[in-house]
């Protein structure tokens, strides 16, 4: 299976490479077979060169020898030189080739991530997805760009040169082969070791990279606590395990160079023991029986080919662990592109309306304000516009972030354009999965919401988000200016409407005071700003979206009551006639919405307006009043 696998990643890896740069690859095998024949054929002429230049030029005339010797030589050295031009052509091919192709892995890999779902980066280390576009593209680059073409040189001289020998001497050529199969075996045993810990470091490297961006990231935490020492401790044991996993695959690597040459070397002095005894034969004129007698010149070179071959194998060793550990690349990378895209099966888009002279809706060229969402209806052939006006509507929902166990049950809710709708509840009651389930993050197991009407499978989930503002619960804020961060709402929003969003939440005062304005560089997700103002930054950009549904998750929980009462002025201004669904613990952000849904445990288990759940004296109650703690 395992095999398969790999096997599968490396014809996958191939087919890929021809994908993009099919010519520039046959351009790269032409040149690769010129050059692993001219080093052999060169060869070959050395035999000649001796057998019909030096051998015989004790006895024939000098003339006869001369004109052969210059014109073996001559193209010996055209031989040199065609081999050297195409190594040059395809060794600059291939560093475009490789880097090109490291492009392509890492923007085929980055827009496959773009498509997938949420449900994805919650259930994969973030660490590990990143080592992926790390470690994995830089052992595809050494695959691609040395061991590929090396490998396919290598197999190509080996043929050539056993085909060579053939034709000079089979019983010498018998000797290669047994040297061969040995040098194959050790290559197999220690080549083998490499790789396996070749590939076992590649994920040791992934876990410390991991283990480095997370105390990164909790640094302030590690402080806190005291950790260092600690975290010193758990970093040495990665690193050693780091440490051992690559010292064996460079042991192993580094001991089978040394041995193959040996190996090759006594092949050598073989080679030429039984060689000397075959020329003997041929001196002293005692013919054996069905064993060629060969000349110096092929004795001479038999042993550059026997040379050749035995670095041929040595440079194949070489790369089988480059080879393991680019398949075991090409896996990961292979498995990040196979990763299940979010499924859109939605057919409701959004688009621009306007009203004709009777008052129904069609649809608009241009920006009018007015949005609709266009229906096609597939058996009557006919569209139906239906205005956009964030009516929302849950009908005994149940929902399971994993597929048995359910977060939420039996939820129904109706929000009508214009109200404000409350949840409250402890922590882990659910809210934010509600949420989750309106902008579709996650499908819902059992029961339907309705937008405005329409079933929100039916809506295509692009238009169904962009119809939706959202303050999530954990702000992120983008490197770049204030500006742009703002802008990230709508990105045709001019700087006079981010600034108003702004002015409207009230963002714009502390945003003034920063030393460069809205032009202030953020990174780091906004580290230089305080938790409320980061928060600030991530309202303006939801308002200058300004949808007809607005979902604010806790978005208020870091600002001072003041400000809030000033943030929801402006947001109650911008809301007028919009849905708004709210989420705090702060009994001042929820009292004024029409509903407020009391949840517990995913179920909704008191609902009314603040002053009917107060007489109630119930969960609400206890929440906001702290009654809860004083029985
Ligand atoms: N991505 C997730 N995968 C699996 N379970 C999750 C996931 N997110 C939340 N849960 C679980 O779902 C339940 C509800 O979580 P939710 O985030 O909706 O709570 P909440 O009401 O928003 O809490 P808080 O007030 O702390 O924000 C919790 O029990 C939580 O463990
Ligand atoms: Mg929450």
């Amino acid at each position: 299976m395992k095999q398969k696998k790999k096997q599968g990643s490396f014809i996958r890896l191939i087919k890929y490479m021809f994908h993009y740069y099919p010519v520039q690859l046959i351009v790269v095998m032409v040149c690769i077979i010129i050059n692993s024949i001219a080093s052999v054929a060169a060869t070959a002429f050395l035999q000649r060169l001796i057998d019909e230049c030096i051998t015989p030029g004790i006895t024939s005339g000098m003339g006869a020898v001369w004109s052969k010797l210059v014109s073996i030589l001559i193209t010996m050295g055209c031989i040199y030189v065609l081999g050297v031009v195409a190594a040059f052509i395809y060794t600059r091919i291939m560093a475009v080739v490789t880097q090109g192709m490291l492009k392509h892995f890492r923007t085929d890999m980055f827009d496959h991530m773009e498509t997938l779902p949420i449900r994805y980066f919650d259930t994969h280390a973030h660490g590990d997805i990143m080592s992926t576009y790390t470690n994995d593209t830089d052992a595809l680059r050494q695959m691609i760009g040395q061991s590929l073409p090396q490998m396919f040189h290598a197999i190509l001289a080996m043929i050539s040169i056993i085909a060579l020998m053939l034709y000079y001497s089979l019983w010498l050529t018998l000797v290669v082969v047994v040297f061969a199969v040995a040098m194959l075996l050790i290559t197999e045993k220690f080549g083998g070791a490499s790789s396996h810990y070749m590939v076992a470091q590649q994920q040791s490297l992934a876990d410390e990279e991991g283990f480095i961006e997370e105390i990164m990231d909790g640094q302030k935490v590690v402080k806190v606590f005291c950790h260092e020492e600690d975290s010193k401790e758990d970093f040495v044991k990665l690193n050693d395990k780091l440490f051992e996993d690559s010292k064996k695959a460079h042991t192993y690597g580094n001991i089978l160079g040394p041995i193959l040459n040996n190996v090759g070397n006594l092949m050598y002095v073989i080679l030429a023991l039984v060689g000397a005894v075959l020329v003997y034969f041929r001196v002293t004129n005692i013919g054996l029986a069905g064993i060629g007698i060969i000349s110096t010149g092929i004795i001479v070179s038999f042993l550059s080919l026997a040379r050749q071959f035995s670095q041929t194998i040595s440079q194949i060793s070489m790369q089988v662990s480059m080879i393991a550990m680019g398949i075991a690349g090409a896996g990961r990378v292979f498995e990040l592109m196979d990763e299940e895209p979010e499924q859109d099966e939605g057919y409701v888009t959004l688009v621009n309306a306007q009203r004709d002279e009777h008052g129904n809706l069609t649809e608009a060229d241009h920006v009018t304000g007015l949005w609709a969402w266009k229906h096609p209806h597939k058996e009557s052939q006919s569209v139906t516009y239906t205005e956009l006006k964030g009516d929302i509507q849950m009908d005994h929902v149940d929902f399971g972030y994993e597929p048995d166990t359910l977060v939420l049950h039996d939820i129904s809710l109706y929000a009508k354009p214009g109200q404000k709708i409350a949840f409250v509840g402890a922590t882990g009651a659910g809210k934010t999965t509600i949420t989750n389930l309106i902008n579709r993050f996650y499908d819902i197991e059992d029961g339907k919401i309705r937008y405005d009407g329409i079933n929100i499978n039916k809506i295509k989930k692009p238009d169904l988000r962009h119809s939706l503002g959202i303050v999530l619960q954990d702000v992120n804020l983008f490197t770049g200016t204030v500006m742009e961060n703002i802008r990230y709402g709508r990105l045709d929003a001019t700087d006079e409407e981010c600034i108003a969003a702004a002015k409207l939440t009230n963002a714009d005062s502390f945003i003034t005071r920063l030393p460069n304005g809205y032009q202030t560089e953020l990174s780091g997700n906004g580290s230089s700003l305080s938790q409320g103002q980061r928060q600030l930054i991530s309202i303006a950009r939801a308002a200058v979206a300004n949808p007809p549904c607005m979902i604010l998750d806790e978005a208020t929980s870091s600002i001072d009551t003041r400000t809030e009462t000033l943030v929801q002025d402006g947001m109650d201004n911008l809301m007028e006639g919009k849905t708004v669904f709210v989420i705090a613990h702060r009994l001042s952000t929820v009292r004024n919405s029409q509903a407020i849904m009391v949840l517990d445990h995913g179920r909704i288990i008191e609902r009314g307006s603040h002053d009917a759940l107060i007489s109630e004296k119930g969960t609400y109650y206890q929440l906001y009043t702290g009654a809860f703690e004083l029985e």
